[in-house]
């Protein structure tokens, strides 16, 4: 499993990729919007700097911001023009309330820019995307658990179980992803992502239902590495070898 990071924060971007063990970076227009204000292409353009400068193989997920399909096929043409950035996908989301967005995917994959479908919840929306095209399906864990639970979206949830449109099953995170992997391996080349994570935890356990990357939002990465029987060990390594080291030696027949 591949590891990305999830943000538009240069900083945070550029520390990731330090720390060697980054492959991508994925941005939605949300993750902008907590940035300073800018153009969206300029600031795309310095995540594009800050990745080449690090040996432009990072994969970079930028998205459209818009509904309509024609513009949302202009934007993707004039970003991947503009970026010029070889690892680069253009984030279309999953479908369009009322049409559906895969026509878009097949178009931007047939014209051979990469695009990460995002925002599926299903496995299902997962299949479609990759059929279409997609070279990336990137998955919203933590949504499909909201889906499952929040109050608001009680008549819809029971319209679509109902309507044997979903199943118990696709409120599950890992099943969703597990499932989503089964359907799509292996007559599709594409990547499931799983996004929305908002533990540490999430990032081990999408991992092992079979996502084969996990885009993490910064603040994750270092918890991650956290366990007391580590600091113990190290600790007690550096007090063992300090004592050997300022012990007396003992003089020669004493
Ligand atoms: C990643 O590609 C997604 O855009 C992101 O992880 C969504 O996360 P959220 O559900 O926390 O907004």
């Amino acid at each position: 499993m591949k590891l990305f990071v999830d943000t538009a924060n240069l900083d945070d971007i550029a520390r990731a990729l330090e720390g060697g063990f980054v492959r991508g970076i994925t941005t939605n227009p949300s993750l902008l919007a907590k940035e300073p204000k800018s153009g969206y292409l300029e600031h795309m353009k310095r995540i594009v700097k800050i990745a080449e400068s690090h040996g432009g193989e990072a994969s970079l997920s930028i998205e459209v911001f818009t509904d309509d399909h024609c513009e949302m096929i202009r934007q993707a043409q004039q970003f991947w023009d503009e970026l010029a950035y070889a690892n680069l996908a253009i984030k279309i989301h999953v479908s369009h309330r009322g049409q559906d967005n895969l026509r878009v995917v097949k178009e931007l994959s047939g014209r051979g820019i990469a695009v990460n479908c995002t925002a599926c919840v299903t496995p299902l929306q997962g299949l479609l995307a990759a059929a279409a095209g997609a070279r990336y399906v990137s998955i919203f864990y933590n949504r499909v658990k909201d889906g499952g639970r929040e109050p608001g979206f009680e008549a819809e949830r029971r319209a679509l179980l109902e309507g044997r449109i979903l199943d118990a099953a696709d409120f599950d995170a890992n099943s969703v992803v597990r499932e989503t992997r089964s359907l799509i391996d292996p007559d599709y080349p594409a990547e499931i992502i799983v996004g929305s994570v908002r533990s540490v935890l999430d990032i081990k356990q999408a991992g092992l239902a079979g996502a084969h990357i996990v885009t993490v939002p910064p603040k994750f990465f270092a918890p991650a590495l956290r366990h007391y029987k580590t600091d113990q060990a190290v600790d007690q390594f550096f007090t063992d070898f300090q004592n050997w080291t300022s012990e007396e030696v003992a003089a020669p027949g004493a």
